[in-house]
């Protein structure tokens, strides 16, 4: 026990819950104390762990047995308190999108390299079972030469949602581009490399969100001519994952996350050998989401020194990188290069 890292989570909303609960349930860390400025939510979820509450961020980089801290709050906090904290030694998880932009997601990453701790950025759907299996397929030729992507994801947000952080261009930084959209980025690069070129349409259709869109349409091209096409969203009133990937000998397409989103399944469709038929096969996965412990038994390997899968700076910059140049192809109605990501370095990605 004593043997443990301590674990501070900044934020307790709906993330911090899960987060908190993973790092309770690992057997290398132990909670030590949660942290929100609405004293309510921290006071809950200390009392489901039997761990100290706090309002103040700044609390936790004070305390010797901390030596491990989350940051989910709201996108603007991220990096201001990801910076004090990576300066005072501590290992950060940084929930996505690292950042508002890719200028505060440099910024950061710069500071992690002068400390030499571990800085992870939370793209959890990459230790989705089903994707891991997509991925592993796809490494193996089961499909051929990757040709395209093309994912849909989204949820029907409720009417409060406009008085929320996500509908404040200051705390949000972005809508749905910067909010699912960034999921959707990070598979796509992790299974296509970093996007070359970006093309895109965004929509404000129903919510009143000012400036931020509820809605994002994403075309992007990739090394070796693979194209990429996404649409996310606040107004999937069903909620839907829906994730493709097209090789010229076969497709796979992962539909679904659990829970709200439908059971999570991947059919594997083979393109015929000979004749018309189709060979299809379909697995179907538990409705148990495991990605958030994968997720962070690859942090917490990371924090002991033995590299890190997933979810690196550079992983987050790269993002970064190709939805500012998103919005900026939204912006201008035109395609939009994209600069490559500093190459990846330091002992956070393996
Ligand atoms: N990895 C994922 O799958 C995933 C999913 C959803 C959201 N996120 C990210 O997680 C972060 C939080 O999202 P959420 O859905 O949990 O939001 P949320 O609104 O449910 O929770 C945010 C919490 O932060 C608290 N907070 C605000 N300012 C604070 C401060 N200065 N100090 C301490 N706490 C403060 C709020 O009171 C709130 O309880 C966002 O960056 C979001 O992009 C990640």
């Amino acid at each position: 026990m004593s043997d443990r890292i301590g674990v501070a989570v900044i934020g307790c909303g709906l993330v911090g819950a899960h987060r908190a609960r993973t790092a309770a349930a690992d057997e290398r860390t132990t909670l030590r104390l949660v942290i929100d400025t609405q004293p309510q939510r921290a006071a809950l979820l200390a009392s489901e762990h039997g761990v100290d509450a706090g309002s103040d961020w700044r609390t936790a980089l004070t305390r010797e047995d901390v030596s491990v801290i989350v940051i989910s709050t709201p996108n603007a906090l991220l990096v201001p308190i990801g910076i004090t904290a990576l300066r005072t030694g501590r290992h950060v998880l940084i929930e996505k999108p690292m950042g508002r932009n890719v200028t505060e997601g440099r910024a950061l990453a710069a500071e992690a390299r002068r400390a030499g701790t571990v800085l992870k950025v939370g793209f959890r759907h990459r230790y989705r079972e089903s994707l891991v299996q997509a991925r592993a397929m796809v490494r193996a030729g089961t499909i051929g030469r990757l040709i395209q992507l093309r994912a849909r994801y989204g949820y029907g947000a409720r009417p409060e949602h406009e008085q929320e952080w996500r509908a404040d261009a200051e705390l949000a930084g972005g809508g749905a581009l910067l909010d699912e959209g960034v999921h959707v980025v990070d598979l796509f690069h992790w299974f296509a490399g970093p996007a070359q070129r970006a093309q895109a349409e965004l929509q404000t259709a129903v919510w009143d969100l000012g400036r931020l869109e509820d809605n994002a349409f994403g075309l992007l091209r990739f090394g070796a001519g693979v194209v990429g096409q996404f649409h996310v969203g606040t107004t999937e009133w069903k909620n839907l994952f829906s994730f493709e990937i097209r090789g010229d000998m076969g497709a796979i397409h992962v539909e679904g996350l659990g829970g709200s989103y439908g059971p999570e399944s991947l059919t594997l469709t083979r393109r015929p050998q000979s004749g018309v038929d189709v060979e299809v096969s379909r697995m179907d996965f538990a409705d148990h989401d495991s990605s958030w412990s994968a997720e962070w038994s690859d942090f917490a390997a990371a924090f002991h020194g033995e590299g890190m899968r997933h979810g690196s700076p550079e992983d987050g910059l790269q993002v970064l990188a190709t939805v500012d140049a998103l919005y900026a192809a939204a912006r201008s109605g035109s395609a939009i290069a994209i600069a490559p990501a500093p190459p990846p370095r330091g002992i956070h990605a393996r």
